[in-house]
């Protein structure tokens, strides 16, 4: 098959690890006879050097045609005291309501060869941490009305039932593939928009009989996620407690430098970036770990593209270079091999 793909490799570290990642996928698809076109574009920081604007009109087409989008990190102190219109993230949240991409998969897994990374116990973490956090991504307070006063501010979040339910569905139907354990993360016990999100998963838990339902509040949820994570499998939340909860959830996993995330609508088009930022004091010095941007190219072969056994190609291949004792700085330990970005690249390129 041939697949077209947009890159947005943005600022920092993005064309850094974008670029790594892009080596590997081309390996993919020597292998398995696949042919992955990429076409590159601006987007955040350096969109507004050059075009004033953190996203043009023809960038969000072009990642609109494509057949998925690949994304580094956008951003920087650089963009800090630009106007808050035009700020980089804005380019972000353009993309995701763009394209329509209401659901953010941010799997918090422990690699267990990075183990000693981990910041809780033993005993908490046992044999391991696999927590998937579903993220409502293009509703809630995050594009609810907002402005300010003559002496405040103010944002709103607003939640129509289709947003919830939609989402909701995804929590449903990822946890039935997963352990069939569902836990909604709401603020119930103030919020409206919760109140009706939380009814909502108690209706449609009755299509999902076999999925096991909880329910906590986010203040709950976050202590809970330190005290005892393995209670958790899929957690489905709105789009500002997802933000949150999903860089604790990788944080505790001691992996932050390695973790992917998808992010899907109704199509198959998605849009791939690593979860962690744009790095701009390490940035182009080849340095950065591209491991999470290769394993969110796994993650763009496997719910973009079905390409299952391609996906986990990938992900077998830096399982292999963390045997082999391979290591970027962020996650170099004593006794290991500590190698730069593109050597990185070249590990799991091979190894694929
Ligand atoms: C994330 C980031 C973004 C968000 C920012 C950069 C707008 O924190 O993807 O989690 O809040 O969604
Ligand atoms: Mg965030």
């Amino acid at each position: 098959m041939n697949y077209e793909l947009a890159l947005v490799p943005g600022d920092g570290i993005g064309p850094d690890v974008v670029g790594e990642s892009m080596k590997v996928l081309e390996a993919v698809g020597r292998k398995y006879g696949h042919t992955f076109h990429a076409t590159t574009y601006p987007l955040g920081g350096c969109s507004i050097d050059t075009y004033g604007v953190p996203m043009t009109d023809e960038v969000l087409k072009a990642c609109q045609k494509s057949d998925s989008v690949l994304l580094g990190a956008v951003g920087g102190p650089k963009w800090d005291h630009v106007d808050s219109s035009i700020r980089p993230e804005k380019a972000l949240l353009g993309l995701r309501k763009g394209l329509g991409l209401f659901c953010n998969l941010r799997p918090a897994l422990m690699y267990p060869q990075l183990k000693g990374a981990c910041p809780l116990k033993d005993e908490i973490v046992g044999d391991g941490l696999d927590i998937m956090v579903v993220r409502e991504l293009t509703g809630g307070i995050y594009f609810g009305k907002r402005g300010t006063t003559a002496d405040g501010a103010f944002d709103t979040m607003e939640y129509s039932r289709m947003e919830i339910e939609r989402i909701v569905r995804k929590g449903f139907e990822i946890a039935m593939k997963r352990h069939k354990r569902l836990c909604s993360v709401d603020k119930a016990n103030i919020l409206a928009s919760s109140q009706l999100w939380r009814s909502i998963v108690e209706s449609m838990a009755k299509e999902y009989p076999e999925v096991a339902v909880s329910h906590l509040y986010v203040d709950n949820a976050s202590m809970q996620l330190v005290r005892n994570p393995r209670q958790f499998d899929v957690i489905v939340t709105c789009n500002m407690f997802g933000d949150i909860l999903s860089d604790e959830a990788s944080q505790i996993t001691g992996s932050i430098g390695m973790l992917p995330s998808a992010s899907l609508g109704v199509g198959t088009k998605g849009m791939y970036e690593p979860i962690h930022g744009s790095a701009p004091d390490i940035a182009g010095k080849n340095i950065a770990n591209p491991l999470a941007t290769i394993l969110s190219v796994a993650m763009m072969l496997r719910y973009s593209f079905s390409l299952e056994k391609e996906a986990k190609a990938i992900e077998d291949a830096v399982g292999k270079t963390l045997d082999d004792g391979y290591r970027t700085t962020d996650i170099y330990s004593d006794g290991m091999k500590k190698v730069g970005t593109r050597e990185m690249g070249d590990l799991v390129k091979e190894r694929v």
